[in-house]
């Protein structure tokens, strides 16, 4: 078996590791990744310098090896905070609304890609698999062929890949995907994703598309785009799940809520997540059902997120907002409607919140995938599942179709949903869950890196 090269912004090791909703879901993933076939994990240490120095902090946590590099601040500001989360990150996910587009910001964009193509290049070995993750990095293919790496190079992209029509408002977007071509394959969440990265490459750049194998070839070079769905490590969430923690957790949370149905919801504080919406679809849940004001607590879980970038400040301020309306409207002696904690959680402590919490409300306007809502489903308990009401715009809908799907941008759908789990009976209960935690069961992390890592293994290197 190849060794492993993984890549990506940013590298999280193991004891420093929370939940998908904590800190992405790229972190567990690669992880377990890394344990399977041995090699290092290459990113930035998430530190800021004075002067780029190209020094590599080797360091090995339970069997994982990461190497990494510091950033001086203006990297951090023009690559990090802006062109990935201020121009790819909201064009990404839809919102041309809040997409930047600053020349210097894409230069600084460039210029990280050119410095992890110049630390990372010389730790890779002839026969590394090297795996790039992201929109951070999509250069990154193309800066290691120009150093002469001659390995195969896969390409993933967590986020979703939006319309041609949109995606054209970027400028010079012809060149970031044809630098995108030179990974020999390229891995989506989900079909749909893949459809609008394909269509770009045809209608735009005048690709040729080979549909049954995947390959495009463009300029003489071939490259395979697929949807390769990832899923969580469930033996390692169920095994968190079982901890005394874990337990401890529930505990509390069930405690504190007495007789009343605890939802949760887990997100970082992103834009994406369609948390001011959720806020006004409970807002709605109460208007429409008042007598029901009392059989719910509604937890939201919101870490905050990239909090120098802009449209980050602002989501926390509209979110908060919203909240307080609501509990200053709605607070009686002994109940508080919304409890919102701004901080992040060990997955254990999570799937003890989840476990506990009949209703898991997970609603982004537009997610990649989102892995909370299958950790959600992984922390239930078989006997006495809860609800999980899911947005129809996350990749994950894909595939758990037995979740109450719902539309995040409407209020009264969100608030029609949230009666309907309230009262869904056990059985129904038990049936839905059955059919969610199969997927979850199997369409999991391992089976997602195997299915990726062979795919790449198995393309000719560029030798
Ligand atoms: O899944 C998208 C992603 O950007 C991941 O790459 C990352 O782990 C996660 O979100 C958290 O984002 P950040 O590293 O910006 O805090």
């Amino acid at each position: 078996m190849s060794r492993l090269v993984v890549i990506s912004n940013r590298v999280a090791v193991p004891k420093a590791r929370g939940a998908a909703g904590a800190q992405g879901g790229l972190a567990g993933a690669l992880n377990a990744a890394l344990k399977k076939h041995g090699g290092i994990w290459f990113g930035w240490s998430g530190q800021e310098c004075d002067k780029f120095s190209g020094n590599i902090n080797m360091q090995r946590h339970e069997g994982v090896t990461t190497a990494t590099v510091d950033l001086p601040h203006q990297d951090v500001e023009e690559y990090y905070n802006g062109y990935a989360n201020s121009t790819l990150w909201p064009l990404f996910h839809f919102r041309l609304d809040l997409t930047e587009y600053e020349r210097e910001t894409g230069k600084g964009y460039e210029r990280v890609n050119e410095r992890f193509a110049d630390s990372v290049g010389p730790l890779i070995e002839p026969d590394d698999l090297v795996w790039v993750h992201d929109y951070h990095l999509i250069p990154l293919g193309g800066r290691l062929r120009s150093r002469g790496i001659r390995n195969r190079i896969g390409f993933f992209l967590h986020t979703p890949w939006p319309p041609t029509r949109l995606f054209v408002s970027l400028p010079f977007h012809e060149r970031l995907v044809q630098t995108m071509l030179e990974y020999d394959l390229i891995g989506f969440q989900t079909e749909e994703w893949l459809e609008s990265f394909v269509h770009y490459c045809e209608k735009e750049l005048g690709a040729e598309v080979d549909e049954a194998t995947g390959t495009i070839t463009y300029e003489g070079r071939k490259t395979v785009a697929r949807a390769y769905p990832i899923g969580i490590d469930y033996d390692h969430v169920r095994a968190q799940a079982d901890t005394g923690e874990a337990r401890q957790a529930a505990q509390r949370l069930l405690s504190s809520t007495r007789r009343r149905t605890a939802m949760i919801g887990v997100d970082r504080l992103d834009y994406s997540k369609g948390l001011p919406e959720r806020i006004d679809g409970i807002g709605r849940f109460f208007d429409n059902y008042p007598e029901r004001v009392r059989d719910l607590v509604f937890i939201q879980i919101a870490p905050p997120s990239r909090e120098n970038v802009e449209s980050y400040q602002d989501i926390r301020a509209t979110l908060e907002q919203k909240i307080g309306q609501i509990n200053g409207a709605r607070t009686e002696v002994d109940i508080v409607p919304i409890r919102y904690v701004n901080r992040g959680h060990t997955l254990a402590e999570l799937c003890g919140f989840y476990r506990a919490a009949k209703i898991g409300l997970v609603t982004p306007l537009r997610d990649g995938m989102n892995l909370v809502a299958k950790e959600y489903v992984a922390a239930q308990d078989p006997e006495d599942p809860g609800v999980l009401i899911l947005s129809r715009f996350a990749g994950s809908a894909l595939q758990l179709r037995d979740a109450v799907l719902v539309n995040p941008h409407s209020p009264d759908d969100l608030a029609h949903a949230i009666h309907t789990a309230l009262d869904m009976p056990l059985e129904e209960r038990r049936r839905r869950w059955e059919r969610m935690i199969e997927t979850v069961v199997n369409d999991n992390v391992q089976r997602w890196t195997e299915n990726f890592t062979s795919d790449l293994a198995g393309h000719e290197a560029k030798r």
